[in-house]
């Protein structure tokens, strides 16, 4: 009978490709993924640390899995991610769960088949926490999960140390894919079927710097355009500090990139920026914003911020709050500041309370709410080419995105996952769109 294995992943999209990389290492093994921990051979807690309520998130988890370990002796459970990376955290993990067996950190996740096999010959506890860098790895065929999107690393690792980040301490410095590679992946999964390819880094404007052979993120997107076949290009993030006119044309050019920018801005506050370390100040900010507008008139543009920032004043955040107006953002994912151990902003003074962190993150909220429900009664009455990306069961609709990231959804006698269709936007549904199937693409 064949092995069952299944993955619990916190996180952002980095984390679920990395994911699928373990997937694919345990499918290589002859493991199969099951639904249930009770049906489990292995079961892998890939975690973050990024923020708190995902650290929280997946301890809560592990904690959860030691009644079903009693019963099973054999379980294998292991836990990797950027949770494991921290300081002694791994000491930490192993001292408050003894029943976890394997437990490796964010650089060696591409020897966990050799890992695991270590673990079963031994029959003893395996840490395997790197304290280096780490290699860009190449060799592992990720078993993806997310058709018709794939995952693309472009880079690893982040040189930036944001003063409230953990990130550059737990996956290390930047470091690129060749330029190749990358593109010898892309094309493979466009020939194979995929419609949208999502490249992936911590800041993709610093693609190839280190490479020092001319790649760069502008070039990568020019080759990315001479791919035949129909497919949507996305990427993130982008490092407002970084981002350049030649990347925007080179989107603007590319007939595959969506025009549509994720430019996390964190603060509106140009005192709260420079605590943070981000290197732009808010006019900054604002400029490129309009550089990229001027460049791509109608390009989508969204963001990340943090609400509650040490020293943040009511005035700072009313910085936030009207850059946010100014901007008109698409789309913002909104995070409530929380120190992570080791970085600069953990030790600061003027650390804010949590009553009022709730009550700005609730304000800002609300504000984005409001646009984002206001620009979705903009497109009743339009036709835009959505590409189908699930079932929703509990909807009983087809929902897919159109190329500004927008959802929509829609009902179909016919399976239409991964297909390009034209939908006619009737009425919204809040932020999202409801609409009727106009025409499904043709294949060729
Ligand atoms: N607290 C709250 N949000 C954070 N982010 C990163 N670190 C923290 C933190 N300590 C947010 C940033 C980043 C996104 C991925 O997570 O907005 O862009
Ligand atoms: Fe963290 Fe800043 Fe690097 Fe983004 S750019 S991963 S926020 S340190």
């Amino acid at each position: 009978m064949s092995k069952n294995y299944i993955i619990y992943t916190y996180g952002c999209q980095m984390n679920v490709h990395e994911s699928e990389k373990i997937a694919g290492i345990l499918s290589s093994k002859g493991y199969v993924k099951c639904e249930s921990s009770e049906d489990a051979d292995v079961i892998v807690y890939n975690t973050c640390c990024v923020r708190e309520n995902a650290e929280q998130h997946a301890f809560g988890n592990i904690g959860m899995i030691k009644k079903l370990k009693k019963q099973k002796k054999d379980l294998i459970v292991a836990v990797c991610g950027c949770m494991t990376q921290q300081g002694n955290f791994a000491d930490k993990l192993a001292s408050t769960f003894p029943y976890v067996d394997i437990i490796i950190g964010t650089f060696n996740i591409d020897k966990f088949g050799d890992i695991l096999d270590e673990k079963l010959r031994s029959k003893k506890k395996v840490i395997e926490i790197l304290d280096k860098n780490g290699e860009v790895c190449e060799d592992v065929t990720p078993l993806r999960s997310s058709y018709p999107n794939a995952w693309v690393n472009i880079m690893y690792g982040c040189n930036n140390f944001c003063s409230y980040c953990i990130v550059p301490y737990v996956r290390g410095r930047e470091r690129s894919r060749k330029l190749e590679n990358v593109l010898k992946e892309v094309k493979g999964l466009v020939e194979s079927g995929y419609k949208e390819i999502t490249l992936l880094g911590q800041n993709v404007n610093s693609y190839g710097k280190d490479l020092n052979d001319g790649s760069s993120f502008a070039r990568l997107i020019d080759e990315i355009a001479k791919i035949d076949g129909k497919f949507r290009l996305r990427f993130m993030s982008n490092h407002p500090k970084d981002i350049t006119e030649d990347v925007v044309r080179a989107i603007a050019n590319n007939s595959h990139a969506c025009k549509a920018i994720h430019l996390p801005v964190q603060s509106g506050s140009t005192r709260v920026l420079s605590v943070m370390n981000r290197k732009y100040t808010r006019e900054q900010y604002l400029d490129e914003v309009e550089m990229i507008r001027s460049i791509i008139p109608d390009c989508a543009i969204t963001t990340d911020i943090i609400v509650g920032f040490p020293t943040e004043t009511e005035e700072d955040f009313s910085d936030t709050v009207s850059l946010v107006e100014t901007v008109g953002y698409d789309g913002a994912f909104t995070f409530v500041y929380s120190p992570r151990e080791g970085t600069k902003a953990a030790e600061m003074d003027g650390q804010i309370s949590p009553e009022v962190k709730k009550d700005r993150i609730m304000r800002l909220v609300d504000i984005q709410n409001e646009r984002n429900r206001v620009d979705s009664l903009k497109y009743v009455g339009k036709t835009v080419e959505i590409l189908v990306e699930d079932y929703d069961k509990k909807k009983n609709a087809y929902m897919g995105r159109d190329e500004r990231g927008r959802m929509a959804y829609f009902s179909f006698s016919k399976n239409l996952v991964g297909k390009f269709v034209q939908v006619e936007i009737t009425s919204t549904g809040g932020m999202s769109l409801l609409g009727r199937v106009v025409s499904v693409e043709e294949e060729r």
